[in-house]
């Protein structure tokens, strides 16, 4: 299977992915790297790994619109199954989404549907959460609102701060986001009329 990962930044999930692709364990190959950003440190993991990159920087483009469809034809351009979202900080249009619906995941630093759009790490301290975590989901129409296909928890300690559950939580994506693809590339993991499956079980 053909894998492209879209970034804005670190890429320490991208780094994940290319690590389980290098040891054969993805299910498929990180074929391109496409970033919105061109000082993304992600895109040097991809070079470290020999995997294409481009960019697209979005100020170049004066409309959602006309950003989106370039970027459409980028990724389209490497004929991927499975598009990747892995820290691209970039809300898409509806059509981008419906073009890749299906075959577009996205790894959300929450227990969706709690803490849906930024900050989630700050918010579940605040809101005196004991537990937090992340959750790989289909991508919709709805930002941060499609169906979850894997989530990982983490427990909040007393005294933490911001920086401390952060990383906690990135340990858990390391891990849930390779796992999920790969149930994508052996045919394990559909999107059907708005739930994601399992080996035919819903989620
Ligand atoms: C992650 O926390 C992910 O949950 C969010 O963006 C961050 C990306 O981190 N969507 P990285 O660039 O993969 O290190």
């Amino acid at each position: 299977k053909r894998i492209v990962v879209l970034i804005s930044g670190n890429g320490s999930n991208l780094q994940a992915l290319l690590d389980q692709s290098a040891a054969g364990l993805l299910g498929g190959d990180v074929v391109a790297v496409v970033s919105n950003k061109a000082d993304a440190y992600g895109l040097e993991r991809a070079r470290m790994a020999g995997t294409a990159t481009a960019v697209l920087p979005s100020k170049d483009y004066a409309e959602r619109d006309s950003f989106d469809a370039a970027l459409m034809a980028q990724i389209d351009s490497y004929t991927p199954d499975l598009v990747v979202l892995a820290g691209f900080m970039r809300i898409l249009t509806p059509g981008f989404v419906r073009h890749y619906q299906g075959r577009m995941i996205n790894i959300h630093p929450s227990l969706l549907p709690k803490y849906q759009g930024l900050h989630t790490h700050k918010r579940a301290i605040e809101a005196g959460d004991s537990e937090h975590g992340c959750s790989v989901h289909f991508v919709t129409e709805e930002l941060d609102g499609g169906p979850v296909a894997l989530q990982a928890r983490v427990p909040i300690f007393a005294g933490d701060d911001e920086a401390a559950v952060a990383e906690r939580v990135q340990v858990q994506e390391h891990a849930i986001y390779p796992l999920v693809v790969r149930w994508f590339c052996d045919g394990r993991l559909v999107m059907q009329q708005g739930s994601a499956f399992l080996d035919g079980t819903l989620l």
